[in-house]
Order: C-alpha cells, then structure tokens, then sequence
C-alpha cells in the first residue's frame, strides 16, 4: 500500500482533512502532520473531536509568528518528516504558510505534490494567502480545482497537465452532515435567537485586522446594524481590537461576543442567520451553500462565482458599502453548483489511486 502525507495546520485545513481523510485511507496508507501554526482548542483539537479525524501522527507545534519564521521552521521539520516517511504523495490544501511550506519541502524531495484547491488567485501580492497560492501552483504535480475558474487560471499559466476539476471538499462535509446541520437546532436557543433573525460575522484577514482603518470600518459598520450579531472572534481579530482600544464594540448588548465556535454549531448558525458578513473564504462558500446571502468584508474574492450570481455581495471593508449592501440585500432565484455536488473527496482519491500506481 502506498502512502500519503497530508499536511494541515490552520482551521480550515482540519475541515477540509476531515472530508479527505476516509476517502484516502481507501487506498493509501496516510500519515497526517499538523503543523501546529493553529494551536488554541478551539482552533484546532475541537475539530479533530468532532469531526473524527484521526490523530496526527506528527505535530510540528510552529505556532504563531512571522510568515519567515513559520514558514522557515515548518521547512526544517517537515523535510525531516518527509525524509523519514518517505511518501508517495504529499497532499497540501488552500494557502496557508503551512501549505506553502509543505509544497517546498515535498518539490525539493522531489515526492509528488497534490493540491486541493488549486487555481484560485486573488490577484494581489500583498494577501498574504496570495503569495502561498503562487508558490503552492508553481511546485504542484496534481491539480485538485474546486471549480472551473480554477482550471481557467491555471491556463493562462500554462498548466494543462494533471487538472482536475473535482468540485470543492468543504462541499462533501455538508452533504454528509445535512441532516444534523438542519436539525442542530440547540445552538440557536444557546443564543436565544429565532430563525432568520440574527446577523453571523466572521473577520479574521490581514488585511482587515493589521490595518486598523479596515477594523474600524468593519466593526463601525457592525455598531450600526440594528438586530442580533453572532460574532465568533478569531484571536487574531480579538488582540488586535484590544490592542487599538475598540473593546466597546464588545459591550454592545445586541453583539454577542463569543469565542470561535465549532463546525456545526457554525453551519447551523450559517443556515439559520438572516445574512452573513464575513471575510472568511470557507464561510463564504458555505453562505452559499446555505442559501443565505453574504456581505463580504475585503476588497476581492477568489469565489466569484458567488459574488457574479448574486448571492454574495463584496462590498470591502467599508461601513458605508457594507450598510448599503444590508440595505439591498436580494436573494437571486438561482443558484449553480459551481462547487460540485459533495463527491469532491472520492474523485481526488481515485485519481490519485490511478495515477500513482
Ligand atoms: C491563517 C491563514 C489564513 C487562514 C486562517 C484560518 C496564513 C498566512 N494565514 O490565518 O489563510 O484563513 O489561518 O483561520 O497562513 N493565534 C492564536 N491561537 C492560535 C493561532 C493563532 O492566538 O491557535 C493568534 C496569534 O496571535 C497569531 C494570530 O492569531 O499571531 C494569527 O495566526 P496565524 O496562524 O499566523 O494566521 P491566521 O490569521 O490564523
Ligand atoms: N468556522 C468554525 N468556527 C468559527 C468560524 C468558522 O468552525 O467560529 C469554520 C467555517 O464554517 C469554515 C472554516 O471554519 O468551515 C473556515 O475557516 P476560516 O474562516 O478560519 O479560514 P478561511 O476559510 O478564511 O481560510
């Protein structure tokens, strides 16, 4: 049996693991190293529980810091990992620093480099997440696209060979788990909230935290929005509100201020929320998924299919455009799959079965 290292290290990275992992383990020996950039509970071992992903083998505990210095030392371990393991395949997913670090380390051992979520671009170098994309899709032998914009780009690179568009893993987790998302009805009397009647924030992106003008013309914004806010804070979002001193946000009493919450109490809150103003990717596809329209609090996205439906609405961070866009929010009739249909993880691990052989 061959193996497969899957390399995870922030949030998103576990859910999406959480849909891959049975569909490799078909086929594949895996061996999943974490490589500690997200560290809190309720970052990263919450999800590890509830969604019944196995244990890493490896955790690299790199924890937070400059992208130099964790992108630097994830270099050193995972070489040393990768050398011991000697894979097969290395599997990356999305663009975090972890993702980057991973497809260095896997090209320059010369082992076969996947991608899942590959050809996606923001189109601007300063998005941290931007320059771990281009790195990711320069080095990668198997293109795993969520959609057809992917492979489109991916084109206009040059890349042809090995890319597949095999829909979106995130997409997988929800069809598995519709049933309990629809009826995970306790989180809402947790809150004390009706159906329909509340606001779902997510703010978490360098560009909306660091700079403290786009943080303030977020939660501005937030101020001035007359209904309940569930607003789950990412901790790099909750220092950088106490550090620029905009705590009072916290003591509004139709704001509530809670720590980051666990997968399906969030695609329930998701499914149920009136609308969503968030700038996180996942959530933003997820919104769509639910049917419940989303603001999207930076300047670009790489879902544009959500935003030339109709469904979701980029109005940056900016009070005025985020105020403007509650005002006149409309829910489009239709709604394409784009995404896929929830079989994104099976057709990854037969391809990768097939191919190598
Ligand atoms: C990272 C990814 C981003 C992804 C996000 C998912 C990069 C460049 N960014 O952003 O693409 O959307 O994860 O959530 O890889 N912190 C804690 N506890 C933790 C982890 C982080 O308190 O367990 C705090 C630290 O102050 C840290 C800050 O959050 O400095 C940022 O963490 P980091 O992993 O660097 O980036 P994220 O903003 O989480
Ligand atoms: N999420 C969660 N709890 C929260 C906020 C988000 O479980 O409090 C989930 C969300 O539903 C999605 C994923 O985390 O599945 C998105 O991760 P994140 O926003 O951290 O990163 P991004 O997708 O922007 O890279």
């Amino acid at each position: 049996v061959k193996k497969i290292i899957t390399v995870v290290g922030a949030r998103p990275q576990f859910i999406k693991l959480a849909a891959l992992s049975p569909q490799i383990r078909k086929y594949f020996t895996e061996v999943i190293v974490h490589t500690g950039q997200h560290y809190d509970k309720n970052l990263s071992d919450n999800f590890f529980e509830e969604l019944n992903i196995p244990h890493p083998d490896y955790n690299l505990e790199i924890g937070s810091g400059t992208a130099g210095f964790q992108i630097g030392n994830m270099i050193l371990k995972l070489e040393e990992v990768f050398i011991k393991e000697n894979p097969s395949c290395v599997i990356v997913f999305g663009d975090t620093n972890s993702t980057a670090a991973a497809s260095i380390v896997a090209a320059k051992l010369n082992i076969k480099l996947a991608h899942i979520e590959a050809g996606l671009r923001e189109f601007d170098k300063s998005i941290p997440e931007e320059t771990n994309k281009l790195i990711t899709d320069i080095l990668t032998d198997y293109y795993f696209c969520p959609t057809s914009t992917g492979v489109r780009i991916l084109k206009t690179m040059g890349i042809t060979n090995n890319v597949y568009n095999v829909g979106d893993v995130m997409i997988d987790l929800i069809e598995n788990n519709k049933e309990k998302i629809k009826d995970g009805l306790d989180v809402l009397n947790k809150y004390n909230v009706k159906s329909k009647d509340f606001v779902f924030v997510t703010v978490h992106r360098a560009s909306n935290t660091d700079n403290i003008e786009n943080l303030k013309e977020i939660l501005n914004a937030l101020l001035q929005i007359n209904q309940i806010i569930i607003f789950p804070v990412h901790p790099r979002t909750y220092f950088k509100i106490i550090e620029a001193g905009l705590e009072n946000i916290f003591t509004k009493e139709n704001i509530i201020k809670i720590e980051p919450l666990g997968y399906f109490e969030t695609q329930t809150l998701i499914n149920h929320a009136k609308y969503v103003l968030t700038d996180s990717g996942g959530v933003t596809k997820e919104a769509y998924y639910h049917k419940t329209q989303a603001i999207l609090l930076d300047k670009q996205t790489e879902w544009v299919e959500t935003i030339n439906e109709g469904w979701n609405i980029q109005a940056g961070p900016n009070s005025k455009n985020i105020l403007n866009a509650i005002k006149n929010l409309k829910k489009p009739e239709f709604q394409s799959s784009f995404l896929g249909k929830g079989d994104a993880s099976k057709k990854i691990s037969e391809i990768l079965h097939k191919n190598l052989k």
